[in-house]
């Protein structure tokens, strides 16, 4: 039976721990739900969630109002608007035609050819952080590998120098801060706004010096990138590249080390991971559908709809859960199973319709190649007896550290 809705907190200690459990009898009783606690509708059925990414009346733009509402008056931190000016600028918070503008112009720099390209450098540099990892102790996996791999990746791409790594890393980081969770927190945003401002004036700098000396990197395709007359303004390549930064790092991360958990936790089927009885695609796919790092996607019904008999209302929010989707047995056989050869390929793990992430490709070139080269290197790899601890946020799905023992040989 489904918790009555003024129960339900997807927030609680075991949401956050097993969103899948949790989630199960909601989507069988009430796929559509509204959440009073945090004022908004739950959609946790495949069928419903790929509609409502469908839907024209969901609107994506919840920065607008935002900024309207909260951030309009004399008394707010310039440093604090300014993180909103940038994030205004982001596709992701884009609805139609404004959306299709930004995602064209940037599709032209970020194209399938600079991503196939990176597979040696992925595989460079993941061989770089295996090698530097002692593993005669226990070792944090996500703060010596999984972190830094796409953060390397995405600096790499753009043509962040190598003497500026270091500092990349710490505001990518602050990125995260900023975005991650829920937009209801003006302090949380006075607190890390600092990160994303110094990343911006960066990003400035960094743009000033490929426009003179143009390179093959990602900056310099950002800026040439146009169509007719129209070209991606300063401001917009500035906020594109603090975006790709952050969509693409903290994900990825997570996948890396939740597929990592999840072949740990069934050793026969990372034995046939390791020996390449599975292509690493394939099991990526599963990866993703089984515990992807995308819990849920936001929002805000630009006017009334009709959905499973309930009446959504313009101007609520609503929650697409993602986690939900993909553990549904109406459309994934024995859902609760890790099967690495499964066709998984209906999975949601990368949202959908218009918004769907424009970095899966890359996202899955280092998911694939990254894996094999762990589950390789470390052949007697087990879990240290340490607590698994979950990021508490809704939004996405990340372990806070994963404590491993590179075992014997
Ligand atoms: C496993 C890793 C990743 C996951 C699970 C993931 C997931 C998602 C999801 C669910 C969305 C849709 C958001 C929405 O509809 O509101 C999205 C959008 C996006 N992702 Fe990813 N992502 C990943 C990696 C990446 C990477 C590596 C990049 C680029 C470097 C990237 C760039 C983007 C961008 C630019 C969008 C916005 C697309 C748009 O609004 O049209 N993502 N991602």
């Amino acid at each position: 039976m489904s918790a009555p809705s003024t129960e339900v907190n997807i927030l609680s200690p075991e949401a956050v721990r097993d969103p899948y459990t949790y989630f199960a009898p909601i989507r069988r009783d009430r796929p559509v739900l509204w959440d009073p606690r945090y004022k908004s509708w739950l959609l946790t059925s495949h069928e419903m969630v790929t509609r409502g990414l469908k839907d024209e009346r969901f609107s994506s733009d919840r920065i607008a109002p935002f900024i309207q509402h909260k951030l309009s008056g004399p008394d707010v931190d310039p440093l604090v608007r300014q993180v909103f000016d940038v994030l205004s600028d982001w596709m992701v918070f884009q609805d139609e035609p404004g959306h299709r503008r930004l995602r064209s112009l940037v599709s032209k720099a970020f194209t399938p050819r600079s991503i196939t390209l990176m597979e040696d450098r992925i595989r460079q540099l993941s061989n770089e952080l295996i090698g530097e990892i002692d593993v005669s102790r226990e070792f944090d996996l996500i703060e010596a590998f999984s972190y830094p791999l796409p953060a390397m990746v995405m600096a790499d791409m753009l043509g962040v120098p190598l003497a500026d790594r270091d500092r990349f890393k710490h505001w990518s980081e602050g990125i995260g801060a900023v975005v991650s969770g829920e937009l209801d927190d003006p302090d949380r945003y006075r607190r890390s706004a600092s990160a994303m401002n110094e990343l911006v004036s960066f990003f400035a700098d960094l743009l000033r010096h490929y426009r003179a000396n143009p390179a093959d990197n990602l900056i310099t395709a950002l800026i040439r990138a146009r169509e007719a007359d129209d070209g991606l303004t300063e401001a917009e390549v500035i906020a594109t590249c603090t975006l790709l930064l952050f969509a693409g790092h903290e994900t990825t991360a997570n996948l890396i080390a939740s597929s990592m958990l999840a072949l740990i936790r069934h050793p026969e089927q990372l034995d046939a991971f390791r020996e390449g009885r599975v292509p690493a695609k394939t099991a990526v796919e599963e990866f993703l559908r089984f515990d992807g790092p995308g819990k849920a996607v936001v929002r805000v019904l630009a006017d009334d709809a009709d959905y499973g008999g309930e009446q959504l209302a313009k101007g609520q929010r609503v929650f697409l859960v993602l986690a939900s989707a993909n553990r549904d047995p109406a459309v994934f056989d024995d859902p609760d199973r890790l099967r690495l050869d499964r066709d998984a390929k209906q999975h949601m793990a990368f949202g959908g319709g218009a918004h769907f992430c424009l970095g899966a490709s890359l996202a899955r070139l280092e998911a694939a190649t990254a894996l094999p080269i762990l589950a390789r290197a470390l052949p007697g790899v087990r879990l240290a007896d340490r607590e698994l601890r979950w990021q508490p946020v809704f939004l996405t799905r990340g372990l806070q550290d994963l404590w491993l023992h590179a075992g014997g040989g």
